[in-house]
C-alpha cells in the first residue's frame, strides 16, 4: 500500500439500515437489469470472460443487504474460511425463500445471460442447453439432486482474503456468476480487489484485478471461457478470489445460478 493510501481515513458515517430488506419489495429490479448496457457487457464477456455492470443497486439497498448478514434466520449455513484453508473471512449461504431482492437479481440476470451460456456451450461442443428462464434451470438442478440455495453473502475484515477457487456444487452448473459490491472501496475498506486468474494452456497464467464500485456487479465465468484458436474454440480455465483487505470491512453479495447438492 502506498503512503498516500495509508493516510486515507476510513469513513464510518453510515448506520446500518434497519429496513428489513428481506421483506422489502425492491423496485424495478428487472427493468434496471434490462436497462444495463448489455451490448458492452456481452462484448466484454465474449472478449474476456468477465464484465462490470455499472451501478445496479442503490446505496440504501447495499446498506439493507449488508444489514442482513447478522440475521441468521435468513441463512442455511455459515462457512469460516480459515477452517477449510479457503482464506480468511466468512460467508453465509441464504436459505430458501431468498430475500426478494436477491431472488429478483438472480432471475433477471439469468434471463440476460442464458444466451451467452448457450453460445459458449455450442462453441465448445457441449451438449447442455440452458433454458430461457431461471425457474426452468433450477428445475434441472433439483432433478439432478442439487436443491440447496447458493446465493451468499461474504464478509472480510482487515487481513481477510479469499484464495483462488471455482464455485461448483455438483454436475449441473451455470457457466457465469455474479458478485455485487456492497461497500465503498477506499472509504469503507482498502485492498480487497476482486481477482481473476486465467490458466492459459501452455503459457503462464494471467491475472485481472477488478475494483467494482458500491452497487456495481462483476459478471464472470464460473469455470472457463471459450477462446478462438486456429482449430476452433478451446477452454481457458479461470479461477477467482479476493486480494487482502488491508483496512476496514468488505461485504459482497454472490449470485450463483445453480443450486448445490
Ligand atoms: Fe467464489
Amino acid at each position: 500500500m502506498s503512503a498516500a493510501k495509508s493516510q486515507i481515513p476510513l469513513i464510518n458515517d453510515r448506520q446500518d439500515s434497519t429496513v428489513a430488506i428481506s421483506n422489502m419489495t425492491p423496485r424495478n429490479i428487472q427493468s434496471r437489469i434490462n436497462a444495463l448496457d448489455w451490448p458492452r457487457i456481452l462484448a466484454s464477456l465474449h472478449e474476456s470472460g468477465w464484465a462490470r455492470t455499472g451501478e445496479v443497486l442503490t446505496a440504501q439497498e447495499c446498506d439493507g443487504l449488508r444489514a442482513l448478514y447478522s440475521n441468521d434466520n435468513l441463512f442455511r449455513s455459515r462457512v469460516v474460511m480459515a477452517r477449510h484453508r479457503f482464506g480468511l473471512g466468512e460467508y453465509k449461504y441464504f436459505a430458501y425463500p431468498l430475500p426478494r431482492l436477491v431472488a429478483d437479481l438472480r432471475k433477471s440476470l439469468y434471463a440476460q445471460l442464458a444466451a451467452v451460456a448457450n453460445d459458449w456451450e455450442s462453441k465448445l461442443g457441449g451438449k447442455s442447453h440452458y433454458p430461457e428462464t431461471h425457474q426452468e434451470f433450477i428445475k434441472l438442478c433439483h432433478t439432478g439432486g442439487q436443491t440447496r440455495p447458493t446465493p451468499l453473502m461474504l464478509r472480510y475484515e482487515s487481513g481477510g482474503y479469499n484464495c483462488l477457487h471455482q464455485d461448483l456444487y455438483g454436475a449441473v452448473y451455470f457457466p457465469l456468476q455474479t458478485v455485487f459490491m456492497l461497500d465503498r472501496p477506499e472509504l469503507d475498506f482498502i485492498g480487497g480487489e476482486f481477482v481473476l486468474v486465467e490458466q492459459r494452456p501452455r503459457a503462464q497464467s494471467a491475472a485481472h484485478v477488478i475494483s467494482p464500485r458500491q452497487g456495481e456487479a462483476v459478471i464472470f465465468t464460473t469455470r472457463w471461457r471459450p477462446v478462438q484458436g486456429s482449430r476452433g474454440h478451446y477452454r481457458v480455465n479461470i479461477r477467482h478470489g479476493v486480494s487482502t483487505v488491508t483496512r476496514g470491512i468488505r461485504h459482497t453479495l454472490g449470485i450463483v445460478y445453480h443450486d448445490a447438492e
